[in-house]
């Protein structure tokens, strides 16, 4: 939840994380420091985190957040190729995701793992700021396997 807090401006909430990490139809993955790498559930030393949930014929990226601190060192990138080899064991056809059109760093990381825009939700998201009009959802998809 500290990465969460920190690294994302509309944060999941606990309850959610959670029933993430209990769904068995979802893979919830993380980054730690190389020299931390044993010390499993020490929440301090998580760097990024990524949830992927499984679908009847595909798998949907539905959050991943870096913290601020460890951003531009490739950690999304493994989080992303670790859960595309996830998707592809699991037989999926497709990985699909949703993001905000103004989400100049996200895009950047899914167009250089090969995702490309297949549609665009009109107003999906709530404003960024109050004074501001709703935002698009750009709707990505790659083919796996
Ligand atoms: C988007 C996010 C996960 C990227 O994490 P990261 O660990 O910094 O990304 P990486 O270092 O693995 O970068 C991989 C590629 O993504 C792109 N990228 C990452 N940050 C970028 C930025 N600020 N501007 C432009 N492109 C960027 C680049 O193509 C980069 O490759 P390069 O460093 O070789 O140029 C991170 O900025 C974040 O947590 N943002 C807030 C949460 C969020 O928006 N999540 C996505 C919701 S859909």
């Amino acid at each position: 939840m500290s990465v969460e807090r920190a690294g994302q401006p509309h944060p999941w909430t606990a309850r959610q994380l959670a029933e993430a990490l209990a769904a068995e139809d979802h893979e919830v993955v993380g980054v730690v420091p190389r020299d931390r790498g044993g010390d499993k559930g020490n929440g301090d030393a998580l760097l990024g985190f990524a949830v992927l949930a499984r679908l009847p014929f595909e798998a949907e990226l539905q959050a991943i957040t870096v913290a601020p601190a460890a951003r531009r060192q490739g950690v999304a990138r493994a989080l992303l190729e670790r859960l595309i080899a996830t998707a592809t064991a699991w037989g999926s056809e497709r990985l699909l995701l949703e993001v905000r059109a103004s989400n100049a760093p996200a895009l950047g990381l899914y167009r250089q793992l090969g995702f490309i825009e297949e549609g665009r939700r009109r107003g999906y998201y709530p404003a960024a700021a109050s004074s501001s009009p709703r935002e698009d959802a750009l709707l990505m998809g790659r083919a796996l396997g």
